[in-house]
């Protein structure tokens, strides 16, 4: 069978410098850390935590927590509820914490996250997301590091999915769902 390959929003190329710079800004703000933890949220995230963790200068680890919004299957739409699906295997509680996000949409999934963790009393708390929906916004979400922001399109590859396809495509690409 033939692939498709969706129309590209953001290259292999970009993607791989900015992941550069958020990786030195991270490195130079954590340098007197000698544990940072980084979470990835499954699925979206492994690819982009892969990219980012690998450019680090300093110490770090990985853990990975699995969320899912109630209502997907193929759908694009979702009705803002968030469940846990894996915890962390860490305690995560006086450590440092970057939560790694491949995308914020109506930002239901991200704030649900800070809350829960926010709750085990972390030494700090911020966030990494790869690319950000500012029109799709529902309620106001922390992003501490921020690859792009885009428009109102649904974008697939490194990690991003439609209805699980795509997710390896080394660059963003777009997606029309309705076609
Ligand atoms: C995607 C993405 C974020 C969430 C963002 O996950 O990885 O976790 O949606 O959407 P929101 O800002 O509207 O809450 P998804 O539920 O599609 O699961 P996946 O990562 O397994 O693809």
């Amino acid at each position: 069978m033939t692939e498709i390959f969706p129309e590209v929003l953001i290259s292999e190329e970009q993607i791989r410098e900015k992941v550069a710079e958020l990786a030195a800004q991270i490195s130079a703000d954590y340098a007197e850390v000698d544990d940072l933890i980084l979470v990835g949220i499954l699925k979206g995230s492994f690819i982009f935590l892969a990219d980012l963790s690998r450019a680090l200068t300093i110490p770090r680890s990985v853990d990975f927590m699995a969320l899912s919004t109630y209502g997907e299957s193929e759908s694009t739409e979702t009705d803002g509820a968030v469940r846990m699906i894996m915890d962390l295997r860490r305690n995560i509680t006086g450590k440092h914490v970057v939560v790694v996000e491949d995308i914020v949409d109506t930002g239901h999934t991200l704030s649900y996250l800070l809350r829960n963790l926010a709750a085990r009393r972390p030494a700090s708390l911020k966030t990494c997301v790869l690319v950000e929906k500012p029109d799709r916004r529902e309620i106001f979400t922390q992003m501490d590091y921020l690859g792009f922001s885009i428009p109102d399109v649904w974008v697939v590859g490194c990690g991003l999915d439609w209805a699980e396809r795509f997710r390896t495509l080394p660059y963003i690409g777009v997606v029309h769902p309705e076609s």
